[in-house]
């Protein structure tokens, strides 16, 4: 199988697989108050479907995955898919997204598999606005995740979406504690996905503004290169371990080096964040297709994907109201 290219020559070797879209935090940004309609555990993807595509997918160049939710420690028997991840040649980097709180008794597993990308979604350092933002408890089960993931040698990254009125106390703390950890800390643009259906109209905390106010506390803040295909922005303040980034996930502003495919719990492919998803590999699969037809449906959906962000929002502009939850697409 030759490798995976796109209609405007990007090569696609990145997936991110939500494997559920259930949670155990309430995120006001990820889901609306009421909560959202979790799908039947039929409707999700088997673990034998998973490793059968990304079989297929690695057989067509796909070298990196990873692990998204929803919390995919809410999934029942999740170790047992990441082993057979784990097994399959070629998949070099296996990375997870997790919100850290059921985290920290699976650090020794995740690490005999090999998977030391981590990305802990935190949004705040106070712990009573952690519980305003997530509506849970559980501030010091993700601190206690990211020290013991921080003292066994892992890459960390957290994730922390900026939400107007809400976190913007936090910007500064977060910079400050790159002084200590060496930890990659990055702001991510609010999108308005929260499966409500609401629409924002300019977004205040937009990544300029973040780089500006982390600069105003930190007037050395210098530019790091950033990695190829790297969503986010990068910067160090001097003398510190970690480092901070800003993600444009509004702005958009990476789409010229998108290498990534998403695959939803349920088995829909998205060729973009902000798609509204183009086939159902699961039941492509359910009604008995051949690998060698999966992977041409694939090929096609690579192969009329829009140029970025704003040209698929614009395409799926037509169902506008079924806008999902990131809680199915995993960010
Ligand atoms: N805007 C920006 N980021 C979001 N995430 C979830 N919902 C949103 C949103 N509306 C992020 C989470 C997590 C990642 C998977 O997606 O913080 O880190
Ligand atoms: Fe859960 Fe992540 Fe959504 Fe928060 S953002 S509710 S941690 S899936």
């Amino acid at each position: 199988m030759p490798l995976l290219y796109d209609n405007h020559g990007r090569r696609i070797n990145y997936v991110r697989l939500a494997v559920t879209d259930r949670c155990n935090l309430r995120c006001a940004y990820c889901m609306p108050a009421e909560g959202v309609r979790f799908g039947p555990r039929s409707t999700l993807l088997s673990y034998e479907e998973v490793l059968r595509l990304m079989r297929l997918l690695v057989g067509m160049g796909i070298d990196k995955i990873r692990i998204t939710g929803g919390e995919p420690f809410v999934r029942r028997d999740i170790m047992d898919l990441f082993e057979g991840l784990a097994g399959i040649p070629g998949l070099n980097t296996i990375a997870l997204t997790t919100n850290g709180t059921l985290t920290k008794p699976r650090i020794p597993a995740l690490k005999r598999l090999g998977i030391r990308k981590i990305n802990l979604s935190l949004d705040s350092l106070d712990p009573e606005r952690f519980q305003m933002i997530t509506r849970r408890d559980d501030f010091y089960a993700v601190w206690n995740t990211l020290d013991e993931l921080v003292r066994e040698g892992f890459e960390v990254r957290i994730n922390a979406v900026v939400l107007r009125g809400i976190n913007e106390q936090d910007l500064v703390p977060f910079a400050h504690l790159t002084r200590e950890y060496p930890v990659g800390v990055r702001f991510i643009e609010e999108m308005p996905f929260n499966g409500s259906g609401m629409e924002q109209g300019e977004l205040y905390w937009n990544w300029k503004r973040i780089i500006d106010e982390i600069q105003l506390a930190f007037p050395a803040l210098e530019k790091l290169p950033d990695p190829p295909h790297s969503t986010s922005m990068n910067y160090r303040i001097p003398g510190h371990a970690g480092s901070i980034g800003v993600i444009p996930a509004y702005t958009r502003t990476f789409c010229g080096t998108c290498n990534r495919l998403r695959i939803t719990p349920s088995g829909l492919l998205k060729t973009c964040l902000y798609d509204k998803g183009v086939f159902n590999v699961r039941d492509l699969m359910r009604a008995g297709a051949t690998d060698a037809e999966i992977q041409t449906a694939v090929q096609e959906a690579i192969g009329d994907r829009a140029r970025n962000g704003f040209e698929a929002e614009e395409r799926a502009l037509g169902n506008r109201s079924s806008r999902e939850s990131m809680t199915t697409i995993g960010g």
